[in-house]
């Protein structure tokens, strides 16, 4: 069989949490869109339910996979409803909905509802994706608050550069956010942090936070904090050497020949390769682990498979066990090597099974 796999440490998920929501100090929904960042969505929601005040979802799609498993915790979409004919649906399975544009307010006040509902207010307080802008939001919050059905009213943001500490904009997008809320009833709960804000922007934190990346133990912060270093790498990814080549200096390695030995060279060859989701244009040098130790990617990665340099590794050999990244090996260390970021590479990965570990509850195998 495929040696390549991903185990998932549900312990250091939940640790993350805990990590996340004591930072906010008030309620955290965790972020398990996009499958949980790749982790597993049923699983990590699992491992988690109990203990999250909530979850936060892409799409419908996303949140009945979870009800579907029999989750009951609140579920929000984070992108709303796409089209009116979720509302029954949004209704049906009791999830609450960010509502981000003109359109959705228009939808809601057309909408009869038979239960009552909870809405996130989106203001766009400069990141300029989704989000009411400063001069719709007050309108948009008195018509959706007439509404008799709406029992509860969140107002909330997002920021598009909260990693990096020395940016003027995190500042400039709280000081919009404070203005809207200054125009509600006083008490209203309020929701801005994401991962990043919560570790580095303390005046982000507010009545719930938003934590993502941070609950699978990675980060793009770029200053060292302390809040980063409590993290615990979840997904670890890993694969064996399946050959071994000797080779003198002078000799290119792989596809396009981007690496020629400089010296006697031992190549392992590990059975992991792009089509798993390890980026292709990952550089020589890009850190490994070989057997536990700090090693090195050379050549180019193909499909199926990727080479590294054994030769300062004289016990590894064949069934040499290579991490590519994960509690030893950081998951944005290995992007940055390619132009690439955390987020991306834990949900592109594709064919490679994942295995839990840690304490129960959550199922032994990823539920189908
Ligand atoms: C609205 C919203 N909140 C929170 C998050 C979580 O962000 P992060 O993974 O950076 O913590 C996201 C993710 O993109 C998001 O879109």
């Amino acid at each position: 069989m495929r040696p390549s796999r991903a185990t998932i440490d549900l312990d250091a998920l939940r640790h993350n949490y805990r990590h996340a929501r004591a930072l906010g100090g008030g309620r955290a929904l965790a972020v398990v869109k996009a499958d949980a960042y790749g982790h597993g969505a049923v699983a990590c929601a699992r491992a988690l339910e109990g203990e999250a005040d909530g979850f936060g979802v892409a799409c419908i799609e996303e949140a009945l996979e979870l009800r579907e498993s029999g989750i009951r915790a609140p579920i929000l979409l984070l992108e709303g409803f796409f089209d009116v004919e979720e509302l029954p649906l949004v209704e049906r399975h009791d999830l609450w909905t960010v509502v981000a544009t003109p359109w959705q307010v228009d939808a809601l006040e057309r909408h009869r509802a038979s239960r009552p509902w909870r809405v996130w207010l989106k203001l766009d307080s400069g990141m300029h994706r989704l989000g009411l802008s400063p001069d719709e939001y007050l309108p948009a919050w008195q018509r959706l608050r007439a509404l008799p059905w709406v029992d509860a009213m969140v107002a909330m943001s997002h920021f598009s550069r909260a990693d990096e500490l020395g940016h003027d904009s995190t500042r400039a997008q709280l000081a919009t956010f404070d203005a809207a809320l200054a125009q509600l009833p006083a008490g209203t709960p309020a929701s801005l942090a994401n991962s990043a804000a919560l570790m580095a922007w303390p005046h982000s934190r507010r009545d719930w936070s938003r934590p993502g990346l941070m609950l699978y133990g990675s980060h793009m912060l770029d200053a060292p904090r302390a809040e980063a270093d409590a993290l615990r790498a979840v997904m670890r990814l890993e694969s064996k050497v399946i050959a071994v080549r000797e080779l003198a200096a002078g000799e290119p390695i792989g596809y396009a020949g981007t690496f020629t030995t400089t010296r006697p060279t031992r190549v392992g060859v590990v059975a992991a390769g792009y089509a798993d989701g390890y980026p292709q244009y990952a550089t020589s040098g890009t850190p490994v682990v070989i057997d536990g130790r700090p090693g090195e990617l050379i050549g180019r990665v193909s499909m199926d498979m990727l080479t590294v340099d054994l030769t300062d590794h004289p016990a590894a050999g064949l069934g040499s066990d290579i991490e590519l990244w994960g509690p030893r090996l950081p998951v944005a260390d290995v992007a940055a090597r390619s132009g690439n970021s955390p987020y991306r590479l834990l949900t592109g990965l594709k064919r490679v099974p994942l295995r839990y570990a840690g304490q129960g509850p959550f199922p032994a195998t990823p539920p189908s």
